[in-house]
């Protein structure tokens, strides 16, 4: 039987996968063809879905992008059997943009049937988890302080002294809680391993829970992510049925629970104290801390808030030695980034890879500059609230504290890129309006902050004395950075101090076009 893999990844999906899929079906019903599907996760190659791969016995073969409607033709150049057509692309993994990169988290990733247990076990699935049954859990939060990670969430925090408070709180219950929100725009490596992985996922939880003593997990995600919710919700319950999860983990271990919850999609939620208001079925509103979620969090029970990136890297930690991941990296940014390339790009998609690439590297080599052709002006990296980048900085290392050097983030790795027709006054209205509208409203200096800066900008835009508007504009970025509760309200000052500082010419009012006037 001749297996085709087809992505069910979003990416694929929102470009034709299922539709695709469904015409191949027909015609392996209708020509009775030796043929089945299977739905993958994508490689993350986006440029390139939906991506068809066809088993033959020289390996897989693939050919992409595939539009609806291909199918038919497909089949009569002989794709079955790796036959040639235009779009024939041959070994994915040899292509540079996969070749050249080190993926130890999304090692699976598009690889495996996503919901095929035989297949996780098969490329290393459970080892990490069962090399944790054998340690104790101070062991098992050494082993993991020892690699260096760091949450991947955007705070970089490590990992390790998480787990650490947690263990030492004593409490009846405990608790992990994936955060899985991924409301960063230009991101999207959570949604990818859920739809691609999820038994990493659910490994890396039963691990943290047999670190920190804590008996059940839950995964909070948004409902803008259908496919993932879907995936995740299958994988759990094949988990239950397989005894990997439940009363016993691997029926050797403690008790272990997971269960999958789905916010609306408010952006504040994505920071760890709102997201547990979020789940105890509350406003999703900032908590004050301390105390920190590893004291009193979910329930007032010591908790686990943990990026679904940092925790899916822990299998492999724990598989292969902590030593072994703390070779990649640079500095103190220990391990692989999964490194997401979105916007205005030619080569858009995942890329992993240990830290240290220069920011030059990723967008112009990696990501082969501006889909558009025209010379790229800025990237802003790190979400909404990170920072413009302009050329003059793309020698930057792609590490937390070279960034945090040159007043940027990391954030969740997401990068936007931009080409010059960008204006950058208007970014920085973006920010205030993006601030202002997703403020969870419980501080001062971002509700009130985030108004009064969009009010001004305008008046900027509006040619109304830019010199005095961008004055106030930086004294309430001053306020909002040193008077916000959560980082929503601090990091706002980010992307609009950043579009002031790199790219002063675009603030001068419309009335004087400096720009254009020195094109
Ligand atoms: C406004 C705001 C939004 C956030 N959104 C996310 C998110 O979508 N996903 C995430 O993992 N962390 C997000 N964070 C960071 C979390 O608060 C927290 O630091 C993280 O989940 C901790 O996990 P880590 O240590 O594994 O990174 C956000 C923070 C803020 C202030
Ligand atoms: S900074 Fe904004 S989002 Fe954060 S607590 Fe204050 S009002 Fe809420």
């Amino acid at each position: 039987m001749i297996r085709v893999f087809i992505p069910l990844d979003s990416f694929a999906v929102a470009l034709g996968a299922d539709e695709i899929a469904d015409e191949l079906a027909l015609a392996i019903t209708r020509s009775d063809l030796d043929a089945t599907i299977v739905r993958n996760g994508s490689h993350g190659l986006a440029w390139l879905e939906p991506l068809l791969e066809v088993e033959t016995p020289e390996g897989r073969i693939a050919y992409g992008p595939i539009e609806p409607g291909e199918i038919a033709g497909l089949l009569k150049a002989g794709f079955l059997t790796g036959g040639q057509h235009p779009k024939r692309i041959g070994d994915i993994q040899k292509h540079p943009y996969l070749a050249n990169q080190t993926r130890l988290t999304f090692r699976r990733c598009g690889i495996i049937d996503p919901l095929s247990l035989g297949d996780y076990r098969d490329l290393g699935g459970f080892e990490g988890l069962k090399r944790a049954i054998a340690m104790t859990p101070h062991e098992i939060v050494q082993e993991v302080t020892d690699s260096g990670l760091r949450g991947r969430g955007g705070a970089g925090f490590p990992t390790g002294v998480k787990w650490k408070t947690v263990l030492e709180t004593e409490a009846d219950r405990k608790y992990i809680v994936v955060n899985a929100d991924e409301g960063d725009s230009g991101t999207f490596a959570d949604r990818m391993i859920m739809e691609g992985d999820p038994f990493c996922l659910i490994e890396g939880m039963v691990i943290a829970g047999l670190a920190t003593k804590a008996t059940k997990g839950f995964i909070y995600t948004r409902s803008e992510y259908p496919v993932a919710i879907r995936i995740v919700e299958e994988a759990i319950r094949l988990a239950y049925e397989a005894g990997i999860i439940g009363k016993s983990v691997m029926g050797t271990g403690p008790a272990f629970d997971i269960e999958m919850r789905v916010g609306a999609g408010a952006y504040v939620c994505g920071e760890e104290t709102a997201l547990l208001e979020s789940l105890e079925g509350k406003r999703g509103q900032v908590r004050a801390k301390p105390p920190l979620p590893a004291h009193k969090g979910f329930m007032d029970r010591p908790t686990v808030i943990n990026n679904i990136i940092s925790i899916t890297s822990v299998p492999i930690i724990l598989a292969e030695g902590a030593e072994q991941y703390k070779n990649f990296g640079t500095g103190r940014s220990r391990g692989t980034i999964p490194i997401q390339i979105a916007g205005n790009v030619k080569f858009g998609g995942l890329y992993e890879t240990a830290f240290g690439l220069t920011l030059g590297e990723i967008v112009d080599g990696i990501g082969g500059g501006t889909a558009s052709g025209r010379p790229v002006r800025a990237v802003q990296v790190g979400g909404p609230l990170g920072a413009y980048f302009p050329r003059e900085l793309f020698d930057t290392p792609f590490d937390y504290e070279a960034f945090a050097a040159r007043d940027g983030l990391i954030g969740h790795a997401g990068l936007v890129v931009f080409d010059d027709s960008v204006d950058m006054l208007k970014q920085a209205r973006f920010a205030f309006e993006f601030c202002a509208i997703e403020s969870c409203g419980k501080c001062t200096p971002c509700r009130i902050g985030a108004v009064r800066g969009l009010e001004s900008v305008e008046k900027i835009i509006a040619g109304d004395r830019p010199a005095e508007n961008i004055a106030l504009v930086e004294d309430l970025c001053n306020t909002m950075k040193f008077g916000s509760l959560c980082a929503l309200g601090g990091f706002t000052p980010y992307p609009v101090m950043s579009a002031i500082t790199h790219f002063p010419e675009d603030f001068h009012g419309h009335s004087q076009p400096v720009r254009e006037a020195a094109e």
